[in-house]
């Protein structure tokens, strides 16, 4: 039930923070040792390139996990649209490994792609939020993201809590190989970290709800600009934006803008500019001024190391490759209270449904 909250998606973005604690619990040893399927890390460890296939904002969630998995685990990803690279397919490597990432376990995309891929034989993971799930049976491995069921249409909880398990899996895979970056990376303490750097933000409605009236209030089109994870992280904040307030939404490269987008800046238009990438930070901040000089309302989220006065939001120190399971919650935030202002059904936009099960 929605218990005192008018909506789920409202009552699922406030859970993120215990989802971050159940994730932790549940694959983390007091010890600080990951606790997953040796028989499947054992698979995964022969892979010479891992192939994430997902869907909307399970694909973004890809897109985030891609730079863990080569990072922590120093294996090559390629992220994939499961729409696409079924009828598409690119040559495979020699010995790929695949994980589909999908909340409900069901939607058809991703499905016709395991079906191609255990006719060839080919090893597989489900991350998914449904045990049992079709995509669940299907492949040889399962990882529940254990974020409880998500009834609004709008993805919060199972994106960040795909980010965390896709950690977990790049963290026993690189300590399996003995990759540096892995041992070092105390994952206990940043899912911790982004429990209580989520429930900041939760706490922060009153002003993250008058902030999306300013910048968003009258208005048809709004940009979300980032670098690196930014940049994956901004295709996120932008999909939420369109699918519940109808708003039309873009998330940009910042430095891609310049070799066109930037055309479509006015005065007044709304641009979401992330900061939580460290080697874009300063490139970014550029962008922001070249967008602000053709009269952009741009709107800052950066993370405290890199903050500069005047930001509008302030993400709490955390590893910059996770980051996106804090910083995408004012962005979620935006979009809920958006699509109040409008008067649209939050949990049920239009035209779409919770789970996708044609292709
Ligand atoms: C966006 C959204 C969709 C789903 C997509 C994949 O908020 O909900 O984009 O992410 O349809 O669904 P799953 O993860 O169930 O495979």
């Amino acid at each position: 039930s929605k218990g005192p909250y008018a909506h789920y998606m409202l009552k699922e973005v406030d859970e993120q923070p215990s989802v971050m604690r159940r994730i932790s619990k549940n694959y983390i040893r007091e010890d600080g040792s990951i606790n997953v399927d040796p028989e499947m890390l054992k698979e995964i460890n022969k892979a010479d390139r891992l192939y994430i296939v997902a869907a909307g904002t399970s694909y973004h969630a890809g897109l985030v996990g891609k730079n863990i998995f080569e990072t922590l685990a120093d294996v090559p990803v390629d992220v994939e649209l499961g729409s696409e690279f079924g009828y598409h397919m690119p040559k495979l490597s020699q010995h790929p490994f695949f994980i589909f990432l999908s909340q409900s376990g069901e939607t058809a995309d991703s499905r016709q792609v395991l079906v191609k891929i255990n006719e060839m034989n080919l090893p597989s993971l489900t991350m998914t939020n449904v045990a049992n799930s079709t995509l669940s049976r299907e492949s040889n491995y399962t990882m529940e993201l254990l974020a409880g069921p998500e009834i609004a249409v709008a993805s919060t909880k199972s994106y960040t809590s795909q980010i965390a398990v896709e950690a977990v899996l790049a963290k026993a895979l690189g300590e399996l190989k003995g990759v540096q970056a892995a041992k070092d990376l105390d994952l206990k303490e940043q899912l911790a970290i982004a429990a209580n750097g989520i429930q900041t933000i939760v706490d922060e409605k009153d002003y993250i709800k008058q902030l999306s009236a300013d910048y968003l209030d009258g208005q048809d089109h709004a940009f979300y600009i980032g670098r690196g994870i930014d940049y994956a992280l901004s295709l996120e904040a932008a999909l939420k934006l369109k699918e519940i307030s109808y708003i039309h939404a873009e998330g940009f490269a910042a430095g891609e803008l310049k070799h066109g987008t930037i055309a479509l800046i006015e005065k007044g238009t709304p641009v979401f500019a992330y900061i939580n990438d460290g080697v874009g930070a300063s490139h970014t901040r550029g962008n922001i001024q070249e967008v602000e000089a053709r009269g952009a309302h741009v709107l800052v989220i950066a993370n405290e190391k890199y903050a500069k006065p005047g930001d509008q939001i302030i993400i709490p120190e955390i590893d910059e490759m996770i980051s996106p399971i804090v910083s995408v919650v004012p962005a979620q935030l935006f979009s809920y209270y958006a699509s109040l202002a409008r008067g649209n059904d939050v949990d049920k936009p239009r035209n779409l449904a919770k789970s996708v099960t044609v292709e």
